[in-house]
């Protein structure tokens, strides 16, 4: 196992669309091992290989006091409700912003074991998925703003020197098979603080 460096933005390979991984062998295990790792060094709740570098549809999650897992090209089913959300994003040092994300999620993914699994995640779980499948498609949290005033810079800011925070992140520019996401329409807003990776 090792702690892989993390990405940050404008680095373009957080706007590239990961591929399916077409055959879980050890390469993909030692790649989910290491994002695992590298997720709790952080540390943060999710990780998506583009964030180490890596274009294949690889996530690692691990909500707090809870087992970390893969999941390997994962799929959104069914999104409802939405609820305003701070998010920010290991990619994204130093910032955090006000976004929606929806209530629940149900999704379907394979295990580091080729195991074939479906959630229904709501709350933090819900948000870190959509959030890192967004990663694989070469979105970032950043995109979903309605405005820079829904972006803030965390205390933390001076701990990443190799950021110019003098000026807003560059958001660099979403890859033409970048896919826009849709949030439910109905339900009922909340709000709950979370770091996704
Ligand atoms: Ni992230």
């Amino acid at each position: 196992m090792a702690v892989l460096q993390i990405r940050v933005v404008p680095d373009p390979v957080l706007r590239r669309k990961a591929r399916p991984v077409k055959v879980i062998d050890e390469a993909v295990r030692r790649l989910a091992c290491d994002m695992i790792e590298t997720m709790q060094a952080a540390p943060g709740v999710g990780l998506a290989a583009n964030q180490v570098g890596v274009l294949l549809r690889v996530v690692t999650l691990q909500m707090p006091d809870e087992d970390p897992f893969v999941m390997i090209n994962p799929v959104i089913t069914h999104r409802e409700g939405t609820r305003t959300v701070e998010e920010g994003c290991l990619s994204v040092p130093g910032y955090v912003g006000s976004i929606e994300r929806s209530v629940l999620v149900r999704a379907r993914f394979i295990d580091e074991r080729s195991g074939k699994h479906r959630v229904e995640a709501r709350e933090l779980l819900a948000q870190a998925i959509e959030h890192e499948i967004d990663h694989l498609n070469g979105i970032l949290y950043l995109d979903h703003l309605k405005s820079h005033e829904d972006l803030r810079q965390t205390v933390a800011a001076h701990e990443h020197e190799d950021v110019d925070f003098s000026k807003p992140p560059d958001l660099g520019v979403a890859g033409a098979d970048g896919l826009a996401v849709q949030a439910g329409a109905m339900g009922v807003p909340s709000s709950t603080t979370g770091t996704p990776g």
